[in-house]
C-alpha cells in the first residue's frame, strides 16, 4: 500500500485553515492529516473544536505541533505577522511548507529562499491557490504584450488585513516583466482616488462584506479595452491548487513561487 502524504496545517482554525483540514481529511487515503496549530483552538481536538472527524489536537503554535507529530508537509494559512516564523519551524523539522498566507515581499521571500537553502527543504508560496486566478494572471501577462495600458481592480471580503491583495500584485509583477516597455500612465495616477502603483500598474482594493476574492485587469488601447475577471465565490475553490502543490511539495528542496509554475 502507498503511504499517504502527512499532512500539517498552520491557521487551522481560520477561514482558509478549515477549508484545508477538511479537504485534506476528505482526500485520504492519498493524504493523512497529522498536525494542526492554532492559538485560538489549542488543546481542542479538530473534531472538537472544528466538527470535522479527526483526533489531531491542535496546538497553540507550528513548532509545538510539529515536536509531537511526523509531517512531510505544512500547510499554512496563519496570518501575515506569524508565516516567517512557521516557514522557519517547518524548515527547522525538515517539513516543506505550501504557503497561503499573504504578504511574502521580495525581501522575505529573499530570506526564505536563503533558510531553504540553508536547511535543505523546499517550499511551495502561493499568492493564489485557484487555479483560474492562476490562469487570469498568465493571460494578463500574455495581452500584456500587445496592449499599451492596463490598471488592476481587486476585490476582496472586509476581514481582508493586506491591501493590495497578493494576488493583485503578483499579476502587476507578471504584467510588467512581459511588457519591458512598461505601460502608458494616465494623468493623475499619484492621486488617491487612483490607487497605488506596482510594477508601473495602478491597482485599486476593494474591501466589502459578501465578496471573498474577485478580480479585473482591464486592458487599454486606441479605441478599445478588454477586461479579463476572475470570482472565487467559495473558499473551496482553493482546495484543488492546494492539494496539488502538497502532490508537489513531497520531498521538494527547491522554493517555488507561484501555482502557475507547477501547473
Ligand atoms: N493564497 C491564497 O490562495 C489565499 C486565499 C485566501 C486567503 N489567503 C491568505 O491566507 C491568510 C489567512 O486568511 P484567512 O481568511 O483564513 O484568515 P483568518 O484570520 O480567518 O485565519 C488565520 C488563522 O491563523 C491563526 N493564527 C494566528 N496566529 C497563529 C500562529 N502563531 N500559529 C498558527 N495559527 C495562527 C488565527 O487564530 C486564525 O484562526 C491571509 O493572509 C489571507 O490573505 C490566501
Amino acid at each position: 500500500m502507498i503511504e499517504p502524504i502527512r499532512v500539517a496545517v498552520s491557521g487551522a482554525g481560520g477561514r482558509m485553515g478549515r477549508e484545508v483540514v477538511n479537504a485534506v481529511l476528505e482526500a485520504a487515503p492519498e493524504f493523512a492529516l497529522t498536525a494542526a496549530a492554532d492559538p485560538v483552538y489549542a488543546g481542542r481536538t479538530v473534531s472538537v473544536a472544528l466538527g470535522l472527524e479527526s483526533d489531531v489536537r491542535i496546538e497553540a503554535d507550528l513548532t509545538s505541533a510539529l515536536g509531537t507529530a511526523k509531517a512531510d508537509a505544512v500547510v499554512i494559512f496563519s496570518l501575515p505577522g506569524v508565516v516567517m516564523s512557521d516557514i522557519e519551524a517547518a524548515m527547522v523539522a525538515g517539513v516543506v511548507p505550501v504557503v497561503g498566507t499573504t504578504g511574502i515581499t521580495p525581501e522575505r521571500l529573499a530570506s526564505i529562499r536563503a533558510f531553504s537553502a540553508l536547511h535543505g527543504v523546499g517550499a511551495i508560496i502561493a499568492p493564489n491557490f485557484a487555479i483560474g486566478a492562476v490562469l487570469m494572471m498568465k493571460v494578463a501577462a500574455e495581452v500584456a504584450q500587445y496592449m499599451p495600458s492596463a490598471e488592476i481592480i481587486e476585490f476582496h471580503h472586509d476581514k481582508k488585513l493586506d491591501a493590495p491583495s497578493g494576488t493583485a500584485a503578483k499579476t502587476a509583477e507578471m504584467m510588467a516583466a512581459a511588457r519591458p516597455q512598461g505601460f502608458t500612465q494616465a494623468a493623475g495616477e499619484n492621486v488617491p482616488a487612483r490607487g497605488d502603483e506596482f510594477f508601473g500598474v495602478q491597482i485599486h482594493s476593494v474591501r466589502m462584506p459578501g465578496m471573498i476574492a474577485h478580480q479585473e485587469v482591464i486592458f487599454g488601447g486606441v479605441g478599445q479595452t478588454l477586461t479579463i475577471r476572475h470570482d472565487s465565490y467559495d473558499r473551496k475553490s482553493f482546495m484543488p491548487g492546494v492539494l496539488m502543490a502538497l502532490r508537489k511539495a513531497y520531498e521538494l528542496k527547491e522554493v517555488i513561487y507561484g501555482l502557475e509554475n507547477i501547473l
